[in-house]
């Protein structure tokens, strides 16, 4: 059965408005996704009647919130297929997931002269903590080259690959350029040498289905928002025999077993690593979200938003003065790009005045832009409520921006 992106539309109440008298035509997915009624009656639900703490309790509300809670921990380990629900550890999202990582590994199996490798088309989240945690421990920071296409230097990883590399953290999905990267071989090679592998599946999870035991990804990040679920909630997914190995971040209530003057002892997964009240709402949401994209048929899905891409490329490939950033054989989601003589600046907002919302700028990828010699670009960014009449009504909106300027 084919794919009905307009039924799913009609289950996302904020598509259906006009933005500066025209239908809003909602390309900035790859930023935040908008959230189902289902994710919102979720949230909804939880303050209009279970608003309570969690673990701790002894009341109706406490037990209604704790079960949520929980079950939206094993909705999100169903989701990705983690082995045990511990190993889903909740963050702020995917920029915290790294940090904590950066920290918590960092701490316990980063030295000095030990390599870490990222690669040149990750976001900042992805680059800045691996520079930290190097300035602290006199790691050093290799960067695997990216193509003018914007795909990874394969053979260039297989070289610098060597027993001092320690962890590979590398995007899923590049927000900048839609590459859909060979994580299973990144996996593959990067283990033989002993290293272990971090995937920023921000950008990936919401494009086609993850098994983190079928790739044996040792940690996967993502964020609730660009998944269809609230801000402010993430996920870090590890395997379980490293996060017990790997010391809390951060002390406080919720990841203590016991505490005294004399001493402190911790809790073990996934509490160890959640100091504090959690953001019950954001987790309950999170649940959600992840429960409505199990709901859906995931190939169908991904056949569907390939065809919107292919087609946004197609009709790219015809306008004359626009040049896309980002060919790479495997894309998802993403449609990177500039137009002769515009700062992308400008084409966003004269996109903005006809409906037409994309981000600009440099996507918190600057290292990449500069390989590319250019301050950013304008990205359309799909998903799967969006259709091919919006990927037209962006292009006539790309037309009229061409009169401007
Ligand atoms: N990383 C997000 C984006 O690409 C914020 O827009």
């Amino acid at each position: 059965m084919a794919f009905d992106a307009l039924a799913i539309r009609e289950q996302f109440p904020i598509l259906h408005q006009e933005v500066q008298g025209k239908p809003l035509v909602y390309l900035d997915n790859g930023a935040t996704t908008q959230k189902p009624k289902v994710v919102i009656d979720a949230v909804n639900h939880y303050y209009c009647k279970d608003n309570s703490n969690v673990h701790r309790g002894a009341h109706t509300l406490a037990d209604r919130a704790t079960v949520d809670f929980e079950n939206a921990r094993k909705a999100v380990q169903t989701f990705i297929n983690a082995k045990h629900s511990e190993e889903i550890i909740w963050s702020r999202g995917t920029t915290e997931s790294i940090n904590i990582v950066a920290q918590s590994f960092g701490a316990a199996f980063i030295s000095e002269g030990d390599e870490i490798m990222v690669t040149a088309m990750e976001h900042h989240a992805n680059i800045v903590p691996w520079q930290m945690l190097c300035e602290r421990t006199g790691a050093i920071l290799k960067v695997i080259p990216v193509s003018d296409a914007g795909e990874l230097d394969m053979n260039a990883f297989a070289q610098m690959l060597s027993p001092k590399v320690k962890l590979v953290s590398v995007v899923h999905v590049s927000n900048a350029l839609g590459t859909v990267n060979p994580v299973s071989d990144i996996l593959e090679q990067a283990h033989a040498v002993g290293a272990k592998v971090l995937i920023d599946g921000a950008q990936a999870v919401a494009h086609f289905e993850v098994d983190v035991q079928a790739l044996d990804a040792d940690f996967y990040v993502f964020s609730a928002h660009k998944v269809f679920g609230p801000t402010g909630i993430g996920c870090l997914y590890g395997k379980k025999e490293l996060l017990d190995q790997m010391p809390p971040v951060q002390g406080g209530g919720e990841m203590i077993e016991k505490v005294s003057f004399a001493g402190t002892t911790y809790q073990g997964l996934p509490f160890k690593f959640e100091s504090g009240t959690p953001n019950i709402a954001g987790v309950i949401g999170f649940g959600a979200a992840v429960k409505f994209v199990m709901s859906l048929d995931r190939q169908a899905m991904l056949d569907y938003e390939n065809d919107l891409l292919a087609y946004a490329h197609e009709k790219a490939a015809q306008c004359e003065g626009l040049r896309v950033i980002g060919m790479a054989s495997k894309k998802a989601g993403v449609l990177s790009f500039l137009l002769d003589g515009a700062h992308p600046a400008d084409v966003g907002m004269l996109l903005d005045q006809q409906g037409v919302a994309v981000r600009t700028g440099h996507h918190c990828a600057m290292p990449i832009m500069d390989q590319f010699s250019i301050p950013g670009t304008a990205r359309a960014s799909f998903s799967i409520y969006n259709t091919k009449d919006e990927v037209d009504a962006l292009f006539t909106a790309i037309e009229k921006v061409k009169q401007f300027i």
